[in-house]
């Protein structure tokens, strides 16, 4: 909200406002020509503190729903929970968090849905202020069914393709909006610091660079060039911040950051979002440093707001008000709760079930002067500034035939070219890529599962429900059974005994074993061995004792310990979590249709005992994984030429790098180029080992030559000064820097500021 302009003094006044100068305001903030500011200030003036109160939370849809398991799961819209909500407590926001289908789970259905909470809500609206709604898209539209589901981040990230994950933005954009939702609370934005957390799959993995730079693709891509277009949805930067680095591993458990590590790695890719534009953002449901972080204002108002000039709407993460009461302990009752938080600065409330208790609470406090107008003022402003750059004041409804046909039209073939460029390659002796006409067992529990295909978020919280409507999509078996020559040369063994596994695999030319994780999100998927069950182990060491080549295909949000896993398979396979087509994408790269060209976005640690271990840590006794960042196997091979870099790159800016990059193969192959600085001035504070500070992908034909561009962004070197408290400003070092990229190197100068 910027300041007051001249014009806007011209609004009725509040004394006015009480007499016929209602209408004045109304004709205002209806008008869709006003300056959107103009129209806030409008609205705000005509509205009462229950209506602005009733902006400030958001509800579950499940509790306007009766249900069996009431206030979760689907069932129809029920009138009486439906007038409590959007009548007596003037909710501005509904959810569907995990889940929250109507009944029917089909495009049509939640376009109806969303028309008819629309609709109730603007009847019992005195100033007819529409609903926004939010959802989890994490990997596509991925609550209803019927759409099909894109690889998580985690994968994503291993691709360094900023557009793809721009094309997948704008694909889950339009199909979002098509069903009435505005408001998509995505992308994380946490550095995925330690696998053992369970929402270690939402992340870009283990770098700043990969989060910032494809977590604001996305957010870019969702938004467009005008969010009230029928193709954009705000994005929401989640969940702000330091949410990924529990010290334990264990979602939601406390974070001890110091201050250097949280403004050097946590912050930027918030900050690179932010000044991109990104409209919403979402606190982090955990602690840092001893203090529940919707409790902060030092984060939640001085950092965000202060430091990285974020102006959006902050929503509170599900039930996290309520939290610092019941789960934390810092405030004695739920009205406390509520006025530290939204005093720290939260703006709107994911409360998310009951509507009256928070509302009034809220009234209450406002009244006794413990939360101040100002603060209210604030927080609806910012509000209905979305809603009206949402468009949502002159159009909130939506066509459920063009809903169902943008949804069930989405073109299958982003979603197998997305899965595609996620592949990584971890080990390969020549078996692959296979020949189409060898005799092929495939086996394991992943090899034929749509369920750990697509992991969590998947039309369920914890994935697709067991038992329930399998989404389309093609499985692993699927894939392979389209790639041979004749389908008969395929022995699927779904859940064979080790004997059993051997026998076949002796029978076969290759043994194709899809091991991985059932889904899983947030805490239900904390792990602290990073370990697959037994039973998998058993079965992958059952084939490889049968002596015929085994190639190891891993379905898993993160990098799982499997014992002998590489050194007893021909050849080793990463698909990460690939969404409704990744199977065809893993028969794609077996089968040799596609290169594989994905990096690892994190490290693979030999196991859990070596955690903390991350690529940019400074490590004196060396860094020793299983698999480093980056790592990644290609059918063909590459060759890099000419690296220029500028002699000098002033600190704060960017500087254009080229290189040469060769397919010296006879195969056509991408290659995920990634600049990194390895060495630095001997300075303080300790250095990494090396810097990810710039990554392009590119496609190559044999024996063809391209010259690479890519922009180093100098802020990844930023450290932040000090002494042990970090309490220095963030700078770059001045001196000489080693730039490496592929097997070429060039040194730069960083002059004094
Ligand atoms: C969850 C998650 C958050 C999500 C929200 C709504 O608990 O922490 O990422 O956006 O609730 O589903």
């Amino acid at each position: 909200m910027g300041a007051v302009s001249a014009e806007e003094d011209t609004l009725p006044s509040a004394r006015e406002q009480a007499g016929q100068d209602q209408a004045g305001l109304e004709a205002i903030f209806r008008d869709a020509g006003q300056p959107t500011s103009r129209r806030v200030r409008a609205l705000l003036r005509a509205m009462t503190l229950e209506e602005k109160v009733g902006q400030m939370t958001q509800i579950s849809v499940q509790a306007l729903m009766s249900s069996p398991g009431y206030p979760y799961g689907s069932g129809p819209l029920d009138p009486a929970r439906i007038e409590t909500v959007l009548g007596d407590a003037q909710v501005g926001s509904l959810l569907s968090g995990g889940g929250g289908a109507p009944e029917e789970n089909t495009p049509r259905a939640w376009a109806e849905m969303t028309n008819t909470l629309q609709a109730e809500a603007l009847e019992r609206s005195r100033l007819g202020i529409p609903l926004i709604y939010g959802v989890d898209a994490v990997h596509g539209h991925n609550n209803v069914l019927g759409a099909r589901l894109y690889p998580h981040n985690v994968g994503l990230a291993a691709s360094g393709d900023r557009a793809l994950v721009a094309d997948l933005g704008r694909a889950t954009a339009a199909q979002v909006r098509a069903t009435g939702i505005h408001w998509n609370f995505a992308p994380v934005l946490d550095v995925g610091r330690d696998p053992r957390w369970g929402r270690f799959y939402e992340t870009w993995g283990e770098s700043v660079a990969l989060t910032a730079e494809l977590g604001t693709a996305s957010v870019v891509a969702q938004q467009g060039e005008d969010l009230s277009a029928e193709t954009a949805v705000a994005a929401t930067a989640k969940h702000f911040a330091g949410y990924a680095a529990p010290a334990t591993g264990d979602d939601r458990e406390p974070a001890l950051i110091p201050r250097r590590q949280f403004a050097d790695v946590h912050l930027p890719p918030f900050e690179q979002a932010v000044g991109a534009g990104a409209r919403t953002a979402m606190a982090n449901s955990g602690s840092v440093n001893g203090i529940p972080v919707h409790a902060s204002s030092e984060l939640l108002t001085g950092v965000l707001r202060g430091d990285l000039g974020f102006e959006g709407v902050l929503v509170s993460d599900w039930e996290d008000l309520r939290r610092l009461q019941t789960v934390y302990q810092v405030a004695p009752t739920y009205a406390d709760a509520i006025a530290l938080a939204v005093n720290a600065g939260i703006d709107m409330a994911m409360e998310p079930l009951n509507a009256v208790e928070y509302t009034t609470l809220l009234t209450e406090l406002v009244e006794e002067g413990r939360v101040p107008m100002a603060r209210i003022d604030e927080a609806v402003g910012r509000i209905l500034t979305l809603k009206f750059e949402l468009g949502l004041f002159e159009d909130p409804f939506v066509d459920p035939d063009e809903a169902e046909r943008i949804i069930a039209g989405a073109d299958p073939e982003l979603a197998r070219r997305a899965a595609r460029e996620t592949m990584t390659l971890l080990s390969n002796d020549g078996t692959l890529p296979l020949a189409p006409d060898a005799s092929v067992l495939v086996t394991g529990p992943s090899a034929d599962s749509m369920r750990n295909q697509l992991g969590g978020w998947s039309i369920g919280w914890q994935g697709v429900p067991e038992g329930g409507p399998e989404p389309e999509g093609t499985t692993v078996l699927e894939g392979v059974a389209a790639a041979v020559t004749d389908p008969a040369q395929v022995t699927h063994l779904p859940a064979p005994t080790p004997d059993e596994a051997a026998a076949a695999a002796a029978a076969a030319d290759v043994a194709v074993v899809v091991l991985g994780e059932e889904p899983y999100a947030e805490g239900f998927g904390d792990s602290d061995t990073l370990e697959l069950p037994a039973a998998q182990q058993e079965l992958l060491a059952a084939v490889q004792a049968s002596g015929t080549p085994t190639v190891l295909v891993l379905m898993a949000g993160r990098p799982v310990v499997v014992p002998g896993a590489l050194e007893g398979s021909a050849a080793a396979l990463m698909a990460y979590l690939p969404g409704s087509e990744g199977g065809g994408a893993v028969a794609d790269v077996l089968f040799g249709a596609h290169s594989p060209s994905g990096r690892l976005p994190f490290t693979w640690p030999r196991e859990v005992g070596q955690l903390p271990l991350t690529y940019d840590a400074y490590v004196s006794t060396g860094y020793e994984p299983a698999l480093p960042f980056g790592h990644g196997l290609s059918y063909t091979t590459f060759a890099y030429g000419a690296l220029t870099a500028p002699q000098q790159v002033r600190p704060w800016e960017t500087a254009a790098v080229s290189v040469e990059v060769t397919n010296t193969g006879d195969t056509p192959g991408a290659e995920v180029v990634h600049a990194y600085v390895t060495d630095w001035p001997a300075a303080l504070p300790l250095a990494p080992l090396r810097e990810l500070v710039g990554f392009e992908r590119v496609d190559l034909a044999p024996g063809e030559t391209r010259t690479v561009d890519l922009t180093l962004d100098l802020s990844r070197l930023a450290r932040t000064g000090g002494d042990v408290w970090g309490e220095g400003e963030r700078e770059v070092v001045p001196g000489t820097y080693t730039l490496t990229v592929g097997d070429q190197t060039a040194t730069f100068t960083v002059p004094d500021a």
